[in-house]
């Protein structure tokens, strides 16, 4: 446990629960998960977590998405990108994630998440088998090329600073539950398999171990 994981709330009680994840999860219909999508900018991270969810809520299944550029607007507003920030960043929604898992739902968190530690310990705040890792491959060429935002231009010409895959470094998935190859796949063949997992890892009579 480090300093930013160290509780400093004493004398609270955990007060014991009368609705238990399972009777929220059987209200749903379905299981509570976390899928967990990491990659580069523009590796369309965002895109797959709204397109999925957007499949899954047309089924009736209860979504949430957690998304990197909107969460640094409210919740992580006074975080930059510093290792440590980023680090405090994937901590604190990794938290929120887990709440959310709780009361049933299925989460879709997309953030660049650029260190595998990081990922690891917001896996190991979920029960096992409710983690889903999503590497979303694509070619930090692609990437640049793509450029949605601007930013890469920028990070290039030095105007941003620690841009990962430029300046600050991404550590690759080594056993990701799920790759996919952004670069050379249609996003809705991405979306697909995306959603095929899910469901099947949601049934209800689904164990989690
Ligand atoms: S993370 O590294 O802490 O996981 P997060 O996913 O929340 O990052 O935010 C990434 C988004 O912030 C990018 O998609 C991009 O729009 C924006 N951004 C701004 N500055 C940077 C930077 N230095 N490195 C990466 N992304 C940045």
């Amino acid at each position: 446990m480090n300093d930013m994981t160290t509780s400093r709330s004493s004398n609270t009680v955990w007060h014991p629960e009368l609705v238990s994840r399972e009777d929220r999860e059987r209200l749903n219909g379905h299981r509570g998960l976390l899928v967990w999508y990491t990659g580069l900018s523009g590796s369309g991270k965002s895109t797959m977590a709204h397109g999925t969810a957007r499949l899954l809520h047309q089924q009736g299944v209860r979504t949430f998405v957690l998304d990197g550029d909107n969460v640094r607007h409210g919740l992580c507003a006074d975080l930059g990108f510093s290792n440590a920030d980023r680090q405090e960043n994937i901590r604190r929604i990794a938290e929120v994630a887990r709440l959310l898992v709780e009361a049933g739902q299925i989460v879709l968190a997309a953030f660049i998440s650029p260190f595998r530690a990081d990922r690891q310990r917001a896996r190991n705040l979920i029960p096992p088998g409710d983690f889903i890792e999503v590497y979303c491959h694509c070619s930090l060429e692609v990437c640049e090329e793509r450029d949605v935002k601007g930013l890469y231009r920028k990070a290039r010409e030095g105007i941003i600073r620690d841009f990962t895959g430029i300046s600050s470094p991404y550590e690759a998935p080594e056993q990701a539950e799920l790759v996919l190859r952004t670069d050379r796949e249609e996003i809705p063949t991405c979306l697909e398999t995306c959603v095929e997992l899910i469901l099947e890892r949601t049934r209800l009579n689904h164990s989690s171990s």
